[in-house]
């Protein structure tokens, strides 16, 4: 399973690319406003750190102004993915951005049968958000579970991107689930590696290594 981190933060971006964990980077509207930045300016400096997929969302809700940013996108640099939402305008432009050679993350998936919809227009990668269906008591790796069928049954080259992702049971559900990516934030990759009985043994090991004759 592909690890992209979720994030617009530049420092956590750098600290995960330094443990050797990212393949990649999802952004979108809500985490760029966060930096106080611009988007372009945000998405160049991410292109620099990781050699990757680099998902930049359109702002435009409909198809002529999603294609324009799209077009705009797609030129920032060769690993941008251009994300689009799960609406039919967003259908419509992920289909043509397909046609055109533009990569495209279709954000904003609920169900199954809308993650249906994207793999049929030819999106690069499906994001459905896990955690925001938990919240409202659904179950969003029953989403990932069916969409990973789905397109196992009828060979779709769609990837699954499990997004929203709040903490490290949804990893761990994601990749015993054979999702192809899961993008992670910062918070969650730091508690992947935590353990207490990890904790517990390095504090031995450190008393114990004091009473080895120098
Ligand atoms: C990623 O592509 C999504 O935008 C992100 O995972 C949404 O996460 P949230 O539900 O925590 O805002």
């Amino acid at each position: 399973m592909k690890f992209f981190i979720d994030t617009a933060d530049l420092a956590e971006i750098r600290e995960a690319v330094d443990m050797g964990l990212i393949d990649g980077v999802t952004t979108n509207p809500s985490l760029v406003a966060k930096t106080g930045r611009k988007y372009r300016d945000v998405i160049e400096e991410i292109c620099g750190l990781v050699d990757g997929p680099i998902s930049a969302e359109v702002l435009s809700i409909d198809y002529e102004g999603m294609m324009k940013e799209a077009r705009v996108w797609a030129k920032v640099h060769a690993n941008v993915v251009v994300k689009l939402p799960l609406t039919l305008d967003g259908l419509k432009a992920t289909r043509a951005c397909t046609q055109a050679g533009i990569k495209t993350n279709v954000t904003l998936c609920f169900s199954a049968n809308q993650a249906l919809l994207a793999a049929k227009a030819g999106a690069t990668f499906i994001s459905p958000f896990v955690g925001r269906l938990d919240d409202i008591s659904d179950d969003g790796m029953q989403l990932i579970e069916d969409i990973v069928n789905i397109y196992n049954n009828y060979h779709f080259d769609t990837e699954v991107l499990v997004a929203s992702v709040r903490h490290p049971i949804h990893v761990h559900q994601a990749a015993l689930l054979g999702a192809d990516v899961c993008t992670i934030p910062f918070k969650v990759i730091a508690q992947l590696a935590k353990h207490p009985l990890t904790d517990a043994g390095l504090a031995k090991f450190v008393e114990d290594a004091k009473k080895i004759p120098q």
